[in-house]
């Protein structure tokens, strides 16, 4: 048995673990037989020391074996799953996983909930009356089978040691770690049965990489250690400096994505390149499409021609969700708007910029997200920007749409958003929103280190 103290040490000294060495820790410490404080120790050595490749792969093995590992090889077709880094109105799981099973690739979804300033799809979806995520395992076969797609939370059975390393990682200032993050999302990706994946690596003020380089370098890493699983992956980088469409909080972003079910892509084109530019690879590497520019045409017509909504609605109800409310969402009584931002004087021409990680912040304190993780979420609050960067703008105009139930702080929360936006006479260039692409090691479409 080796020796917790030595491996710390080796470690902290800067030594490589061999990779049944690794194992054997995660796996004694989900055993409970290595407590947290070495465990701790442990992390903060990987953390400052960083991880190679194999112990990357161990260390993502060990987790991903600690608990229930899907197989689904036999149900029919090339399963396929995307993830996303996390980022403000990042609403495009909601589109794609339907889209995609309605374009022929069976999509089994295994989501999570918001995370410090970005949302969350477990959130969002829950947030349709009566949808419940906590299918069985059994459940979740079944319904992928019958539909194609299938969206829940992580349960107990999957990757148990995640759930113990990053609530250890969260009170430990090891989060911020591109091996142990790459490692966390994996464990728990490649349980859920999934043959390919694709990866949205957010980058920006509104994402946990705030630099493209770390970016870069958490996309290379997820893609590196998907593939040598056996896993065929993609990942694309994209920008999260101004939020993703119109629409911030857990229900406003699930009528977002109606109206982009429903083929309505009028004010939301971010949103839409995108769910496109995903939904092409993944079509791609479930074997549809040719290309993954074959792929994007294939999903743009789903999307345009109603089947897509009809497998979110399909999906919705299979999940015990309220279909009827998805008819006309604008109707839900318990969402009325709680008051309105407006231009002020200053705002003539056009807006220059939109903080999304303000926005962000400023949605969790609207209700929308936790504060700690025990606080309720408002199913209802968020907001609705009218008006974006590059967006002409003149004073006294709407800004922005707020919801929320409290409305004691109505004030606060308005000079809040203003401070987010910033205003000039002439239009800026837009900016890029598909940054670069990864695949097979090399990037294409690269833009530029300075962004
Ligand atoms: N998401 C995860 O699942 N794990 C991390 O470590 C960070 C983000």
């Amino acid at each position: 048995m080796p020796d917790v103290v030595e491996l710390i040490i080796t470690k902290r000294d800067g030594g490589h673990l061999a990779p049944d060495d690794l194992r054997w820790l995660v796996q004694a410490y989900t055993r409970g037989e290595v407590p947290d404080y070495q465990m701790s120790a442990f992390l903060m050595a990987a953390f400052i020391r960083g991880l190679n490749e194999a112990e990357m792969d161990a260390l993502t093995d060990a987790m991903l074996h600690s608990g229930r590992v899907l197989d689904l090889s036999d149900l029919p077709g090339r399963k396929v799953d995307k993830h996303s880094t996390g980022g403000v109105g990042d609403k495009v799981s909601l589109i794609l996983a339907p889209l995609v099973a309605a374009c022929g690739v069976p999509v089994p979804m295994i989501s999570g909930r918001g995370l410090g300033h970005t949302g969350g799809t477990l959130d969002k979806l829950e947030s349709i009356p009566g949808l419940r995520t906590d299918l069985s395992i059994e459940a979740f076969r079944h319904q992928l089978r019958e539909l194609g797609v299938v969206m829940i939370g992580q349960t107990d059975e999957i990757a148990p040691a995640d759930r113990k390393l990053y609530a250890l990682r969260d009170v430990t200032g090891t989060i911020e770690s591109i091996p142990l993050i790459a490692a966390s999302i994996l464990s728990k990706k490649l349980a859920e049965g999934a043959d390919a994946l694709v990866f949205d690596v957010k980058c920006g003020r509104g994402a946990f990489m705030q630099q493209e380089a770390d970016a870069r370098r958490l996309a290379e890493t997820l893609v590196g250690i998907a593939t040598r699983a056996g896993r065929p992956a993609v990942a694309w980088l994209t920008d999260m400096n101004v939020p993703l469409g119109r629409a911030v909080g857990n229900w406003p972003e699930v009528v977002e994505s109606l109206q982009a079910l429903r083929g309505n892509f009028e004010g939301i084109e971010d949103l839409i390149e995108v769910t496109l530019a995903l939904a092409g690879e993944m079509l791609w590497l479930g074997g549809v499409a040719e290309t993954p520019e074959a792929g994007r045409l294939l999903a743009r017509a789903a999307l345009t021609d109603g089947r897509a909504f009809e497998r979110f609605c399909a999906m919705v109800q299979a999940q015990g969700g309220d279909v009827r409310v998805l008819e006309r969402p604008e109707t839900r009584p318990d969402a009325e708007p709680a008051g309105e931002v407006r231009a002020p004087d200053e705002a003539r021409g056009y807006v220059a910029d939109l903080d999304a990680r303000a926005v962000g912040r400023l949605a969790v304190h609207l209700g929308a997200g936790r504060r700690v993780k025990e606080d309720p979420v408002d199913p209802t609050a968020g907001l609705v920007l009218h008006r974006k960067p590059g967006d002409p703008v003149a004073p006294g105009d709407v800004l922005a749409t707020l919801y929320t139930h409290r409305r004691d702080r109505l004030e606060d929360f308005q000079q809040v958003l203003l401070a987010a936006y910033r205003f000039a006479e002439t239009p800026s260039p837009a900016r890029p929103l598909l940054l670069a692409r990864y695949a097979e090691g090399r990037w294409t479409g690269y833009v530029s280190d300075s962004r």
